[in-house]
C-alpha cells in the first residue's frame, strides 16, 4: 500500500471536521464524542455535567483526539450564545452538530404539572431551537454542514405515560425535517436518529419508571419490542455515518436504531 493510501486508510470518516455535541459527556453523548474522535473529528461537548465532561475530553485526548468541553445549559439562550462565541473565537468553524441533550418525564397526562411541561419543553425543545437556529446560520456562513438531531423512537408512536415526552420528541424530529428542507440549498445536510431503548441513564431510569408504574419493561415486553437493549455505541455509529460525507445524499431523514421495533408498529 502506497504512503498516501496508508494516509487516507488512517484518516477517518470524519477527518477535517469539526464537531459540536450538545450532550456529549454521558450515555450516547459520550460514545459519539468518542466514535467522532475516533473518526477524525475535533469535538467539542456542551454539557450541564462538568465532570463526566471533562472525563469525556480526557478519554478522547488520551487516545490522540482532540476535544473540547464547555460547560452549558443548552436551554439556556444566553449560555447557548455564550458557549458558541467561545467556539467562534477559540476554535473556529465547525461542521457539524450532534444535537442530543434531552430528558425524559414519565408521569400520566392528567397528573403532569405545566412546571413539568415547561422543563421538558425547554430541555428538549427549547434547547434544539436556540441550538440549532445558531448551528444554521453559522454553518451556512462557513461553507454547509451536517446536522443530527437525536429524536426517538416516541416522535412518531404514542407511548401512554410518556404524553409530554412524545410531545417534545415529535417536534424535534419535525424540526430536523423542516432544516433539511429549508436549508438544503446552503449545504446544510439534516436528519435524525429514532432509538429504542438505550442502556444509558435516561434509558434505564426509563425502564424503571415504567415498571414502578406497571408496564412491566424490564420483563418480556422489551424483547418482545427490540429484542435486547441497544448499547451506545450502536447509536453513535448510526450518527457518525449520517454526520459523516458518506451521507452526501441523505437528508431530512430518521434513522431508527431499534431491531425493528418502529417498522413492526
Ligand atoms: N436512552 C434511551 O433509551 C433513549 C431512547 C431514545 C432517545 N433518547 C434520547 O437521548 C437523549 C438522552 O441521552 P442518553 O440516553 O444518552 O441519556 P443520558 O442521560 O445518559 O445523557 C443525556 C446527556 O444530556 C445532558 N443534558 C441533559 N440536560 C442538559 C441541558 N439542559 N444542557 C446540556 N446538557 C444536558 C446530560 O448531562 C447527559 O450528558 C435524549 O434526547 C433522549 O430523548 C434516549
Amino acid at each position: 500500500m502506497s504512503e498516501n493510501a496508508k494516509l487516507n486508510e488512517n484518516r477517518g470518516r470524519l477527518a477535517g471536521k469539526t464537531a459540536v455535541i450538545t450532550g456529549g459527556a454521558a450515555g450516547i453523548g459520550r460514545a459519539t464524542s468518542l466514535k467522532f474522535a475516533q473518526e477524525g473529528a475535533v469535538v467539542i461537548i456542551l454539557d450541564i455535567q462538568k465532570e463526566a465532561g471533562e472525563e469525556t475530553v480526557d478519554m478522547i485526548r488520551k487516545s490522540g483526539g482532540s476535544a473540547e468541553f464547555i460547560e452549558t445549559d443548552v436551554s439556556s439562550a444566553d449560555q447557548v450564545e455564550a458557549a458558541f462565541d467561545k467556539i467562534a473565537e477559540t476554535i473556529g468553524p465547525y461542521n457539524v452538530l450532534f444535537n442530543h441533550a434531552g430528558t425524559i418525564t414519565v408521569k400520566p397526562l392528567d397528573q403532569s404539572t405545566e412546571a413539568d411541561y415547561d422543563r421538558l419543553m425547554d430541555i428538549n425543545v427549547r434547547s434544539a431551537f436556540l441550538v440549532c437556529r445558531r448551528a444554521v446560520k453559522e454553518m451556512s456562513e462557513n461553507g454547509g454542514g451536517s446536522i443530527v438531531i437525536t429524536a426517538s423512537i416516541a416522535s412518531e408512536l404514542g407511548y401512554a405515560l410518556e404524553s409530554l415526552y412524545c410531545m417534545t420528541k415529535g417536534a424535534v424530529l419535525q424540526l430536523s425535517r423542516a432544516i433539511s428542507v429549508e436549508y438544503r440549498d446552503r449545504g446544510i445536510r439534516c436528519n435524525a436518529v429514532c432509538p429504542g431503548f438505550v442502556k444509558t441513564a435516561h434509558g434505564l431510569r426509563e425502564i424503571d419508571e415504567l415498571d414502578t408504574a406497571g408496564q412491566k419493561w424490564e420483563e418480556n415486553a422489551l424483547a418482545e419490542a427490540q429484542g435486547r437493549i441497544c448499547e451506545p455505541e450502536e447509536v453513535a455509529s448510526a450518527v457518525a455515518f449520517l454526520a459523516s460525507d458518506e451521507a452526501s445524499f441523505i437528508t431530512g431523514t430518521a434513522l431508527y436504531v431499534d431491531n425493528g421495533w418502529y417498522a413492526k408498529g
